[in-house]
């Protein structure tokens, strides 16, 4: 049975958690589950109601605590699973409406947006990885703080002999889903072929687990039929729903392999721009909708003491953190897109990126599979976004505005230095106290 600590349980994606680990209560056992949260209020919401969660749906847990207290939250851990948000939604809305304010993506791991809140979520990281490491040596890291790509380049940096660390994103899994959907099958009857850098990558293969290629049927559906999201989360989030509309143009207009969705803000930055407004931009759809959604939903549960006829269910971010973790643990040797260093993975692209791709996990962590050299086009795109992140991990610990600059500058969402130099003074002042003094 596993210990398991989730630090930054105030998240508003925690009772899908809580919920997804009730649902994978046989496969994944717990011994007991920690939260921890430097915001005492956030996480006692969150908190008060799983315990009641637990106690309808999960009598045979024994100890569920939460605290603030780091030394207390990371004691003797099996799983630590992060996520963290330094900043929270309010830096979030600011990283996604200055840049839209020059005419560029807001977006909370693209673009400018993405650089201020990497340079925020670094530091933060390395503080929390040192703290679980005093406490927990050997624990496994589930870490899905974003922006994942900048904080996996960081991360490897820092601690470039920790082992148990696995950086991980559920956005791939997500557009899966919604695959299993058209084909009419099982998600987890699928299997990937996959490489980008995190939110920058493509599927270049869809198997079943009979080893049927669905690839070209795949494809033909999608661009045929259209392409819908289908978790509960995000089917019927306006926003997510053109996210998907616009994969399929992606795919329609480079039809070699299945885009990533959060490649339309660098394929297409200008029609991004312009479905934005910015007085309602993602942050605050997220404050307004799933936020208020889920304070709600806690205030009725711990009112009522009991969770009886609320409409609950776990999730796929949930259940594939829960699995990954459960394949490290138990040696399972499943299928996973996860992030690793690339070393020969895809041998012409920089051997010290942190790629993300197929991998079987293990109890000795993750494996890749080797993919091979990749088209021109794919390897350009790469290399500039990993030559952006690499340069705001660089300034971060050079603390260097000039790398900053390089970095906007290189970046597919900016490319004008002059713009790349406003956007840079304006983020230097909005995150003061977060970012590095540069
Ligand atoms: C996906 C991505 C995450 C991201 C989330 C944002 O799950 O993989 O990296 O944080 O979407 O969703 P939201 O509903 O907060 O905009
Ligand atoms: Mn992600």
């Amino acid at each position: 049975k596993q210990r398991l600590v989730i630090a930054g349980s105030g998240s508003t994606y925690t009772i899908g958690m809580v919920m997804s680990l009730i649902a994978e209560k046989e496969n994944f056992p717990l011994e007991s589950l920690v939260f921890y949260d430097i915001d005492e209020k956030r996480q006692a919401l969150n908190a008060k109601a799983t315990e009641i969660l637990l106690k309808e749906y999960y009598p045979e847990l024994r100890s569920f605590t939460y605290t603030t207290d780091k030394k207390e939250a990371f004691k003797n851990a099996d799983f630590v699973f992060v996520q963290i948000r330094t900043g929270g939604l309010k830096m979030r809305e600011k990283d996604e409406q200055i840049p839209l304010k020059y005419g560029v993506v807001g977006q909370e791991t693209c673009g400018p947006g993405g650089m201020a809140y990497g340079l925020r979520s670094i530091k933060d990281m390395i503080e929390l990885i040192y703290d679980i490491r005093k406490q927990s040596p050997n624990a496994w890291i589930l870490n899905y703080t974003n922006p994942a790509a900048i904080v996996a380049e960081a991360l490897k940096r820092e601690f470039p002999d920790d082992r148990k660390i696995l950086n991980i994103c559920d956005m791939p899994i997500a557009i899966m889903v919604s695959y299993a959907k058209i084909l009419g099958l099982e998600v987890w009857d699928l299997v990937p072929e996959y490489f980008g850098l995190n939110h920058f990558g493509w599927f270049t293969k869809i198997y079943d687990k009979s080893g049927n290629d669905l690839t070209e049927r795949l494809k033909n559906l999608i661009i045929e039929k259209g392409f819908k999201p289908e978790d509960a989360e995000i089917a019927n989030d306006p926003s997510w729903i053109k996210t998907f509309e616009q994969a399929r143009k992606t795919l329609m207009d480079f039809p070699e392999y299945l885009p990533n969705t959060y490649l339309q803000y660098y394929l297409y930055p200008e029609e991004m721009v312009k479905k934005e407004d910015p007085n309602h931009t993602r942050a605050r759809q997220v404050m307004e909708g799933r936020e208020k959604r889920v304070r709600e939903l806690c205030g009725r549960i711990i009112e009522k003491g009991t969770a009886a006829g609320e409409d609950l269910h776990a999730d796929i971010h949930g259940v594939y953190m829960i699995r990954a973790a459960e394949s490290l643990a138990y040696n399972l040797h499943q299928y996973f897109i996860v992030m690793v260093e690339n070393r020969g993975v895809i041998p012409n692209l920089p051997q010290d990126a942190m790629v993300e791709v197929t991998c079987v996990l293990t109890s000795d962590g993750p494996k890749p599979f080797a993919v091979g050299e990749i088209p021109t086009f794919y390897k350009g795109l790469i290399e500039g976004q990993f030559a952006y992140e690499k340069l705001v991990v660089d300034a971060y610990y050079e603390k260097s505005y000039l790398k900053l600059l390089q970095a906007l500058t290189l970046n597919r969402t900016v490319v004008d230095t002059d713009k790349a130099r406003r956007i840079l003074d304006e983020l230097i002042e909005a995150n003061k106290g977060y970012w590095p003094d540069l």
